[in-house]
């Protein structure tokens, strides 16, 4: 696949590649994100193609291109489950996250009802909404003059867009929160076993919620929303049973909740340190777009992972057989400096290459239209209601955490006191 390949010796077993390729990389390492993105870095420089013997042991690609290369590959000698680092199933879902973990033709019949309802006009018609939904969370916090963003907006708001998308109550948006953010983060601070059993907890309540909905919706009325459609969807003349109705509603709530709280939070960290920039992204009504773009470039939260379903798959010179993983950072491929010189800078006006934040390939991200809008409204409503903030010196110092969609905590501002607006 590569347009680098490994030069491997003809007699070399793959346990001996393995062995050469070996160097140990840690997905859920206790690191700040630009630390291993220089570990990456290194990688991509050294060893494109690397073995990791830790826990199962995966493959790690780093590059722009090899990146690519693997997602598009996808139904062609990979699939895409389990899409977790360590081939675990962290989110509890019962059988595979669909359709994240679903290929094939079964896929495609998922994405045929899916993308309508996240193309790009539809989703526009949330816009309104979503923009009262921001300011509403903006007030809850412009008075004090100091906010916990994550708490306060960065989880909230994307939170919210997933109910009005799928049709869920607002008033369930604490709780459903709540659920997503220890799934996937377990507990701040909390040691292994306290994640675990807290992970434990909130599957228990999660499942709980959704089985007692899940029959409601069945009987209820059906109205213009992809809870609606995907209740109605018949897959080779039969519909979606309990099961994996859970198994959509899990991922929908984690794939578009932390993706776009992470993008917010490691943004807000990043503009407390650079204002300019915070400005220089609204001088003229072009510049936002391809600001935002940038920023999905340079905070790129997912990692998605591959596993070989053929005899074995070609990748950088090496037969990589059934059953082996492959792991692919985005944010890695994203800050690579053949498309992007000076990666780790934000730089508004780069040339555009199209990054890898929302993937590629047949799982493409289906909500990336989505999560555009709701970072334009986001970044318009917390520009014109708070021109200037900083990292709150009295409030603990931000948390960043790697892993299946890698992002930050803690992030507390200061800033001049402003009005509510809404009623
Ligand atoms: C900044 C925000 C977001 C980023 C960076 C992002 C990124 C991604 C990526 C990289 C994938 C593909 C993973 C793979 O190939 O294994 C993906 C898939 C997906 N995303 Fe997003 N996403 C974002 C927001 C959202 C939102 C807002 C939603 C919906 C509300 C959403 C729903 C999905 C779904 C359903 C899939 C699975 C698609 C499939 O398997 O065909 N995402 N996303």
């Amino acid at each position: 696949m590569s347009a680098r390949p490994v030069d491997v010796p003809t007699e070399e077993t793959i346990e001996e590649t393995k062995a050469r390729l070996r160097r140990d990389y840690d997905p859920y390492a206790d690191l700040p994100i630009q630390a291993q993105l220089d570990g990456l870095a290194r990688r991509r420089a050294q060893l494109p193609l690397s073995w990791s013997g830790r826990g199962n042991g995966c493959w790690v690609v780093t590059g722009y291109d090899d990146v690519s290369d693997l997602l598009r590959l996808n139904n062609r000698g990979v699939v895409s489950f389990p899409n977790e680092p360590d081939g675990a199933n962290a989110v509890g879902s019962r059988a595979a996250m669909i359709p994240i973990e679903i290929d094939g033709a079964e896929h495609r019949q998922y994405r045929r009802y899916l993308d309508p309802q996240f193309a790009p006009k539809k989703v526009g018609l949330l816009e309104d909404h979503l923009r009262e939904q921001a300011n509403r969370f903006i007030d809850g916090f412009i008075e004090a003059g100091r906010c916990d963003f994550v708490e306060g907006f960065a989880l909230p708001f994307p939170g919210a867009t997933v109910l009005a998308i799928m049709g869920w109550p607002l008033a369930d948006l604490e709780r459903m929160n709540r659920w997503t953010s220890i799934l996937l983060h377990g507990v701040p601070g909390g040691t292994m076993e306290e994640n675990a059993q807290a992970r434990g907890r909130a599957h228990v309540e999660f499942s709980a919620y959704m089985l007692e909905k899940i029959p409601e919706w069945r009987a209820a009325p059906r109205r213009d929303d992809v809870t609606s459609v995907m209740l109605d969807a018949e897959f080779d003349g039969r519909k979606m049973d309990d099961n994996k109705l859970f198994d959509f509603f899990v991922l929908m709530m984690t794939a578009g909740l932390d993706t776009v709280q992470s993008v917010l939070s490691q943004t807000a960290v990043y503009f407390a340190h650079h204002p300019e920039q915070w400005d220089r992204m609204f001088e003229t009504p072009e510049t936002l777009e391809p600001a935002i773009e940038e920023l999905l470039r340079w905070a790129t939260p997912p990692v998605p992972t591959r596993t070989v379903v053929d005899d074995a798959v070609r990748f950088q010179g090496v037969d990589i057989p059934r059953g082996d993983r492959i792991h692919a950072p985005l944010a890695a491929a994203n800050r690579d400096p053949k498309y992007y010189p000076n990666p780790d800078e934000v730089i508004f006006d780069r040339t555009p290459k199209p990054h890898l934040a929302f993937g590629v390939g047949p799982h493409r991200c289906v909500g990336l239209h989505l999560a555009r809008l709701e970072l334009r409204i986001a970044f318009e409503e917390l520009h014109r209601r708070i021109p200037r903030f900083e990292l709150d010196p009295d409030a603990p110092a931000p948390r960043e955490h790697l892993g299946l969609a890698w992002g930050v905590e803690d992030v507390h501002l200061r800033f001049e006191p402003g009005p509510r607006e809404l009623a």
